[in-house]
């Protein structure tokens, strides 16, 4: 892990937040090469999940919700995580991180703190809600107060009845989004894993009850193959079926997608079923009618509702952590991302072999453009040496390097094409670059 957070940072995709200040806890800033791995994540994601259905509604609501909507979901009395604090160091732990529970519900914590090591210096166990609260308006009293988001389903079931009226879908249908997250976690860890401020992929699929179970295997499938989408190793990928007393109190069945963290095995994204109970809340809280009438069966019910979930940080840190690779190459010891073409930030770098030769400068150039014009994510880099650069574009993950050598100019004999994998070269015509290349990144 720590070789992938200083390579993180050497090249541009992930900076702690607010660095220059000494950092704040949770949080982390995407630098260029990290945004547009996201994006591409992304995208991948809006693809398979929106553009390619038609029975799915993509959002983008509000981060910050009428406080009602808190109230419904069971956040304000709800989303809380034990906290623990040590006497002598006031060292703050998450109780169930460092003890466990007896069926009383009393907690059994170590004899020591973990921090300062000291004897018996516990605090009661204390819940702690982990959402941000923040006030909204000028004025101070309790109606201006307000949540920063601690997940993006909410505000798609507050709009539930907007896409009912405006876009009339019929069931079963679906609302989509991405956006950010925010929770006050006790002891954000292990990098993007457990952050304060994150992103999710969030859906919120509505059926008739009777076909929860179809759905929800339906996306089972979907999430396991969108991790394919991003070239995760399915060997790493784990499905865990939570157990009765484990599941959220909204949830009837979850299984959690776990993945092998250098850090241990841990929850990646979770599918659960989800009821009718939050349509139910809203239209209790708010006094709106959240029911849906079916033509065919002339039946008004509530949907009830399947949410798969998708962590993006975790998607991010989950497709580093399989990439990272250190292996021998011609006798030297190289540390390459081999980040599957889709999601790399780039695809393609076009390289002059030597800098100082205007000529090849010119013509490395042409092939830039035309490559550029044909094929998202490609760069020009005439930085260091050749050796340098091919180091670099490993570093960074840039699964091809066209270099344009001097056979290219006197002899039209094409360019060199270089495999980050193997390190192999293959020399390809100019005129059918582009249909080689696109071929091998698809
Ligand atoms: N709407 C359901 C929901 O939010 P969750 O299991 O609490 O369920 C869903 O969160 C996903 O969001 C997780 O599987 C994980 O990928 C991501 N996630 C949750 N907390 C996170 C955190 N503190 N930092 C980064 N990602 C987090």
């Amino acid at each position: 892990m720590e070789s992938l957070v200083a390579l993180c940072k050497r090249r541009g995709f992930i900076f702690q937040g607010s660095e220059v200040y000494g950092g704040l806890a949770g949080t982390w800033d995407y630098g260029p090469l990290g945004v547009a791995l996201k994006n591409n994540i992304k995208q991948i994601w809006w693809k398979r999940f929106v553009d390619t259905r038609d029975d799915m509604y993509g959002m983008d609501a509000a981060i910050l919700m009428n406080q009602r909507t808190w109230e419904a979901s069971g956040h304000v009395s709800g989303f809380a995580d034990p906290l623990v604090e040590c006497k002598k160091c006031k060292h703050r732990f998450r109780a169930d991180q460092i003890g466990t529970q007896a069926g009383d519900k009393s907690w059994q914590l170590p004899d020591s703190c973990p921090e300062c090591e000291t004897k018996n210096s516990w605090e009661p166990v204390k819940s702690f809600n982990m959402m941000f609260k923040t006030q909204v308006g000028a004025s101070n009293d309790s109606s201006s107060v307000s949540y920063l988001r601690p997940e993006t389903a909410q505000g798609m079931f507050v709009n539930f009845k907007n896409i009912l009226d405006s876009l009339h879908p019929k069931l079963p249908f679906g609302m989509a989004q991405i956006g950010k997250a925010f929770r006050n976690e006790i002891a954000p860890r292990d990098f993007l894993f457990r952050a304060r401020e994150f992103e999710q992929m969030e859906i919120e699929y509505f059926v008739n009850p009777k076909e929860w179970e179809k759905t929800f295997e339906h996306f089972r499938q979907e999430v396991l193959a969108f991790t394919k989408d991003v070239g995760l190793n399915a060997a790493k990928v784990h499905e865990l079926e939570v157990a009765d007393g484990d599941r959220a109190h909204y949830s009837k069945r979850t299984i959690d997608f776990e993945f092998d963290f250098p850090f241990g095995k841990k929850e990646l994204y979770g599918l659960a079923y989800r009821t009718d109970f939050d349509l139910k809340q809203h239209s209790e809280f708010s006094k709106v009618d959240l029911s849906y009438y079916d033509e065919e069966s002339k039946e008004r019910f509530v949907p009830h509702c399947i949410e798969p979930s998708f962590g993006l940080d975790r998607t991010v840190l989950a497709v580093l952590t399989d990439a990272y690779t250190e292996d021998d190459m011609g006798g030297e010891k190289r540390t390459y991302l081999k980040l599957t073409p889709s999601v790399a930030p780039y695809k393609v770098a076009v390289f002059p072999l030597l800098r100082n030769k205007p000529e090849l400068i010119k013509k490395a150039q042409e092939v830039f453009s035309t490559l550029k014009a044909n094929i998202p994510g490609v760069i020009f880099d005439d930085n260091g040496n050749i050796g340098k650069r091919y180091r670099r574009q490993d570093e960074i993950g840039t699964p091809f390097c066209v270099t344009v050598d001097f056979e290219t100019i006197e002899k039209g004999e094409g360019v060199t094409v270089r495999d980050r994998d193997s390190g192999t070269q293959e020399r390809i015509a100019e005129d059918k670059l582009v249909e080689y290349l696109v071929g091998k990144i698809q």
